[in-house]
Parts: structure tokens; sequence; C-alpha cells
């Protein structure tokens, strides 16, 4: 995504200690970043620890005629490409709610016609009570997006719902607001890293997969404004913001998870990889070698596990399915071979014994195989970008289904 310019609105919260992280967070994203802050903010965060993180001048004051000078309010409203407040205190959000524009921030937020991001941070009956409820009722009717707040023990000594959300979740979803929202009203289900198949009561059988792939399309996806529903194996990685994550750990776990999802799923994308067999039994206490003959060895019978992505073909429901396909030597010739099996709309193929391509890399060097056999190979791409690309392949494929 091109860089975009956020105007960043602090309200008068104790939560506004962790806006110079959240500065931080937009600019890492190459985000231009201008702050805006009500008095009240001011008492709590610094304007010149913001100026300085944010690299832009700081304004607070409606009339001051030096801060009008260097930009005006109309000019600040009109530059954003997107408003972020936060942290939103209840008196913003009923001012919002009210149209009133009564300090610099209200002023701003009645004037832009960016989309607004509002991240509230309030005490938990403040935030519960039915005048919070309303007003919050009324801004998401008219296309306010929230994020946050989360559960947890609040500054006020209260614990309940009332914490403004972390600075990371705020940048991704401040992305999610400016995305191309090209995916809305999608449900998009992936599944991510490899399984694990208990042998005993403390190994397993797995694979060396990381997850990063499946959750780069998550990621993009819920950027594009999709309801994303994560189905996770073992993984190290933090969930993307705004992403439902259903934590599995053996392939059967995964099918099950799978499977209560998939009625709602207009989309699927199998980045897993799924064990293909697990132990027979799974032994319910640790097998000791004690237990064996002296150079005894241990042999394990496997048994299949089910193929996930080949029984969707089955399911009833419209949907597009992408399937991935890790192979080690003639991989074009396997993902022809196993698009066929899978029924899938469109095979992921990988070279993992290649450098910077598939388990744990960062980048990928994929081809989308099609059924028919046609094949188009793609250059060495960052995880995000590919995953960018599969999601543009799967809207052209709702689109030309209607
Ligand atoms: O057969 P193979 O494991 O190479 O197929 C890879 C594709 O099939 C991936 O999309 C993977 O998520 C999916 N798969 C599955 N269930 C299995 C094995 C693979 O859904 N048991």
């Amino acid at each position: 995504m091109a860089h975009q310019r956020v105007l960043l609105a602090v309200t008068g919260g104790i939560a506004a200690y962790k806006i110079p992280e959240l500065v931080r967070a937009l600019r890492a994203e190459g985000h231009t970043v201008r702050c805006a802050m009500t008095p009240a903010a001011t008492r709590f965060v610094s304007p010149l620890v913001l100026q300085t993180l944010s690299g832009q001048a700081v304004r607070s004051e409606l009339f001051d005629p030096a801060e009008e000078g260097e930009i005006d309010h109309i000019a600040l409203a009109d530059w954003a490409d997107a408003v972020v407040v936060a942290p939103a205190t209840a008196n913003v959000l009923a001012r919002m709610a009210h149209g009133l524009a009564d300090d610099l921030v209200t002023t701003l937020l009645l004037a832009t016609r960016a989309p607004v991001l509002v991240a509230p941070a309030m005490n938990v009956n403040m935030w519960d009570h039915a005048a919070t409820r309303a007003n919050v009722e009324l801004l998401r009717a008219r296309g306010v997006a929230f994020v946050g707040p989360e559960a947890g023990w609040l500054a006020c000594g209260w614990e309940g719902e009332g914490r403004m959300a972390s600075p990371a979740d705020i940048a991704e979803a401040t992305l999610q607001v400016m995305g191309p929202r090209s995916l809305q009203g999608e449900t998009v289900l992936v599944t991510a890293g490899g399984t694990r198949e208990p042998v005993d009561a403390v190994r397993a059988l797995t694979n060396r997969s990381s997850g990063k792939m499946g959750y780069a399309v998550a990621r993009e996806a819920a950027r594009r404004g999709a309801r994303v529903v994560l189905i996770s194996g073992p993984s190290a990685l933090e969930t993307p913001g705004g992403v439902e994550r259903v934590d599995v750990e053996s392939a059967v776990e995964m099918r099950d998870a799978v499977f209560k999802a998939l009625p709602d799923a207009t989309v699927v994308v199998m980045t897993a990889a799924v064990a293909d067999f697990r132990p027979a039994q799974a032994a319910a206490r640790k097998i000791k070698k004690e237990d064996l003959a002296e150079e005894e060895g241990l042999t394990l019978e496997l048994v299949r596990n089910p193929d996930i992505l080949a029984s969707l073909a089955e399911q009833p429901g419209e949907r597009v399915v992408v399937g991935f396909a890790a192979e080690s030597h003639d991989v074009v010739e396997a993902a022809r071979r196993k698009i066929e099996r899978k029924r899938c709309d469109l095979l992921v193929a990988n070279d993992v014994s290649r450098a910077g391509a598939g388990f744990d890399s960062d980048t990928n060097a994929v081809w989308f195989v099609w059924p028919g056999g046609d094949v188009e190979e793609l250059p060495l791409l960052s995880k995000a970008e590919v995953a960018g690309r599969i999601l543009d392949r799967v809207e052209k494929l709702r689109e030309e289904r209607g």
C-alpha cells in the first residue's frame, strides 16, 4: 500500500501514555503522522514527545494564530487519509455522536471526509453506561470503525472492558480502514502452520511449517475488509488484528474446526502443512526406553490422516478454494496432478528446497497452477505480497461467478 497520511487525534485519558508507541508503529508502516490533541490530552502525554516521534508539528488549539498559520484546521482535516482517535474518552464519543465542534479535535472530526477509527479507553462503568452504548451504536451506524476496548485491569482500579487496544492492533486496524475493502462481505477461512500428531504424553510428530504464509493471507484478507477465521496449528506468530483465530493441534482437530467454520466461508485458503499420517495410537503415558529390551528399537505404526482439502469438493455450498503444495522436486508436474486430485480452484505450489522459499522464510517463490494445467510463475516475493497476489485472483474468481 502506498504511504498514507494519518491524523492521530489524542484525547484526555490515561491510555494516552501509549500513544508514542502508536506513532512509532504507524511510522514503521511508512505513514506520515500528524497529531492533534485535546487540551486534556496534553496533560497525559507531552506534545513534544509526539512532535519528536512524528516529525511533525502537533496541534492542540483551534484559535491559535501560529498553529493555524502552519496548517489551518480544514486543511488538516482534508489532508488525512484516515483519522484515528486514540485514546477516545467517553466524552469525545459523546461529542462526536452529537456533532459538536467545540475544540480542535471535534472540529477536525466533523470536517474530515476520511474514514475514522476510534480506540476507546475508559472506566468499565463509563463504557457500559447506556449513554455511551447509544453513542457507540450511533457512530458505528454512521460508519465509524472501532478497535477495542479490551477487557483487563484498568488504571482506575476496576477490572473489565475499557482498556485501549494495543498500539500494534490500532496500527493494524488503521491499515484496514484505509484498505481497498475489496473483500468486504466475504468470510475467508484460512488454515495455517503445521499439525502436531501425538505419539505419547510428551512426544509428537510435526513438520517445519512456521505458519507465516497463512498468517500473511489472513492479515491481508482482513485488510481488504473480509471476516477472517484463521485455523492455526501450533505457532509462535501473533494473531493479526481483526482476525478470529482457532487453535488446533492435530489434523483431525483441524478438520473438525474447518468443517465447523465452513458453512459461513465464501473463500477457503488452505496453507497448513497437514501431517499425512498420525500414530495409530497415541500412548496416554510417556513411552520409556526402560520398558523396552536393551538395544530394542521402537516401531511406530502410522495411519492416514483425512485429506481436508480434498474433502471440501464434496461439501455443499459455493466457495472459492485455494490449496497449497510444498514440493522438493518436479514442482509443477506434481502440482498439476495435485489440482486434479484435490479439485480446488487454484493451487499455489512452491519448491521448499529453494533458498528464500518455503518453510519459515519471509519470502516465497511460487507457481499458480490452474485447473486444466495452466501455470504462472511468480518472482521471489515477500509472503505478504504473495498473499496479495493470491487474494487478487480470489477476488477475480468471486467476481466471475457473480
Ligand atoms: O497432499 P499435500 O499435503 O501435498 O497437499 C497440500 C494441500 O492439501 C495443502 O493445501 C494442505 O493444506 C492440504 N492438505 C489437507 N489435508 C491433508 C493434507 C494436505 O487439507 N491431510
